[in-house]
């Protein structure tokens, strides 16, 4: 028994030798120690030995079994390994080569001089407000002291929305400025109020290097008591030096908008040439920058405010027009075109 066993395992060693694939394995597996197997059949047989040898010879039959199992799972083993090698070196996989990098993108210039004016008046203890880019008739005109027969409408030609009507408020129309944030914010607020409000905006403009039909503007509005002009031009002083990190100057010239009184419109003296004069301020030394003014009664009411306890005033001012003046850029389409030659730049 003994040495047909011995036999068996030195036979299984060599044919373990040959084995190249793990198929050619399994059959090996099964011709030993499958059911009908060489060494299955020698176990199977124990039962026919003398009860006396029967203890050792089951020892050594398992103790060979073992073995056999070892070998055989020790050389699955290193197959697999060459398998997945040779999988590899098919592969061929060049560690040396420079990675791809994936392309990152940025925020456009208009967003970020929009984070810069959020953060300088946050820091002045303005609230920031959204409005609607799609605002009802009222808010855009009536509610702030723009009636339907009123020559000011020609100021701004609109896009009205066709068949569309907001139930409370007549038709609907883009927006064509942020002052619609005026009324919605003391309708809701009250007084006092501190906001800034802002977002894209739109007109039925004929297009060129100024004009586009689609651009964005910061609106601005204080409501409190006893509040002046004064106030407004530290506020916009404070304001443009920070951002330009430069010491800037305003002046007022007179301005009408129907929904201040009295209205103005606020230019800030020229930083590239200084106030000397160049051709971005028109050799006048001054930038005209936005339409500003006491808040009308009529607003202040029309949201519920008693007109005699408060005050305030409200600003409008082009994004753009903070972009181009900082960056030398001239001409307003670029912005919205989508050029990536222009929107890498920023
Ligand atoms: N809404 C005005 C415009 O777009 C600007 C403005 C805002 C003027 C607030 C006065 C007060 O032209």
């Amino acid at each position: 028994m003994k040495q047909e066993l011995q036999k068996i395992l030195e036979q299984a060693k060599k044919d373990l030798k040959k084995v190249k694939t793990l198929d050619e394995l399994k059959d090996l597996d099964v011709k030993y120690l499958g059911r009908k197997g060489l060494l299955t059949e020698k176990l199977r047989s124990i039962k026919d030995l003398p009860n006396e040898e029967k203890k050792d010879a089951g020892q050594l039959l398992n103790q060979t079994k073992k073995s056999l199992e070892h070998d055989l799972e020790a050389r699955a083993k290193s197959l697999e390994k060459s398998v997945l090698e040779a999988q590899l070196s098919k592969e061929f996989f060049d560690t040396t080569l420079p990675g791809e990098t994936k392309k990152i993108g940025h925020i456009h210039v208009l967003a970020q001089i929009q984070e810069e004016v959020e953060k300088i008046f946050g820091q002045m203890g303005y609230a920031v407000m959204d409005g609607p880019e799609i605002d009802s008739e009222y808010y855009n005109f009536e509610g702030i002291n723009i009636p339907a027969d009123h020559p000011a409408r020609d100021m701004q030609d609109t896009f009205f929305i066709k068949d569309k009507h907001d139930p409370d408020h007549q038709r609907l129309v883009l927006r064509t400025h942020t002052s619609p944030v005026q009324a919605r914010t003391i309708e809701k607020y009250g007084a006092p109020l501190r906001i800034i409000s802002p977002g894209r905006v739109f007109r039925n403009e004929a297009l060129d290097a100024s004009h586009e039909h689609t651009f964005h503007q910061t609106e601005g509005m204080l409501i409190d008591k006893n509040i002046s002009l004064g106030h407004l031009k530290g506020t916009m002083i404070e304001f443009l030096s920070r951002l330009f990190n430069k010491d800037v100057e305003v002046r007022f010239r007179p301005g009408y908008f129907p929904f201040v009184e009295p209205g103005l419109e606020l230019d800030f003296s020229c930083l590239l040439c200084q106030g000397k004069g160049c051709r971005v301020c028109k050799h006048t030394g001054w930038v005209e920058f936005m339409g500003a003014g006491m808040t009308h009664p009529n607003v202040l009411e029309a949201g519920g405010i008693d007109s005699t306890e408060y005050t305030g005033w409200a600003f409008g001012f082009g994004m753009e027009r903070l972009a181009m003046m900082r960056y030398g850029i001239t001409d307003i389409r670029l912005f919205n075109s989508g050029d990536l030659r222009f929107i890498r730049q920023f």
